[in-house]
């Protein structure tokens, strides 16, 4: 057990995850929801959405972000600038625009950092695909220090342990589906460069070419002697 106060994280497949906080507020990272086939029918209700974070404009991570916005009206969307101008044009209120390297503060507590992910993000407007801008990860801080890094879509980069030496992660949620991220045995090097005790695999089995499974990434810090616990969370389910 973590010393500090944490957020429960509840998985809602793919890259998505619910944060409810200690004092019941929620986060919603990615939101992919309704139309996500990996979200189990029974967690698609939400009852309530604070704040949405959003990694990039790819679809399986955006798609029904004004959906969401418009229905549970988070008091903070945050974002890159394009996709804050995008979101804005369609009606969305309480953006909040941002780039890589800042932090800003989020339902006055969590304290909440864009990093950099190697990959890419477009956003999908009818026929038309507009620039998405940078893709992003976010290291999220909550008061009482416990600190916690959902990576987005990215490949490995070895920048990950600065992100170690300046805020001391203890939990990851990183991609191992391989194709459009890294892969497992990328994803052991990440928890190594990372320092995290335990990490969530994303960004895996929602597709069959998706093929990396947290068993690889077991096996995969194992063979490099890296003592991270992987909690391979099932869509719908909690830690
Ligand atoms: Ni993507
Ligand atoms: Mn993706």
């Amino acid at each position: 057990m973590s010393p500090h106060p944490r957020p429960t994280f509840r998985y809602l497949g793919h890259s998505t995850v619910l944060c409810s906080l200690p004092d019941g507020q929620r986060v919603l990272i990615d939101p992919w929801v309704g139309s996500n086939p990996a979200c189990p029918a029974a967690a698609k209700e939400l009852e309530r959405v604070d704040a949405l974070l959003i990694t990039h404009a790819h679809s399986d991570h955006f798609a029904d972000a004004v959906e969401i916005a418009q229905r549970y009206r988070p008091r903070q969307v945050v974002a890159n600038f394009e996709i804050c101008c995008w979101l804005e044009s369609k009606g969305v209120s309480g953006c909040v625009a941002m780039n890589h390297g800042g932090t800003v503060t989020v339902l006055d507590q969590l304290r909440v950092t864009m990093v950099r992910a190697d990959h890419s993000s477009t956003i999908a407007d009818g026929k038309a695909m507009l620039n998405g801008g940078n893709p992003a990860g976010y290291v999220v801080r909550m008061q009482g220090n416990y600190t916690f890094y959902h990576a987005g879509d990215t490949a490995l980069f070895s920048d990950m342990q600065l992100f170690a030496e300046l805020w001391r992660p203890e939990l990851a949620f990183l991609p191992i589906g391989d194709v459009f991220t890294m892969d497992p045995l990328q994803a052991a090097r990440a928890c190594r460069y990372l320092g995290v005790r335990k990490v969530i695999p994303i960004h895996w089995g929602t597709f069959p070419m998706l093929t990396g499974t947290p068993a690889q990434l077991r096996a995969a810090l194992e063979d490099i002697g890296v003592n991270c616990e992987v909690l391979a969370l099932r869509p719908g389910e909690e830690y």
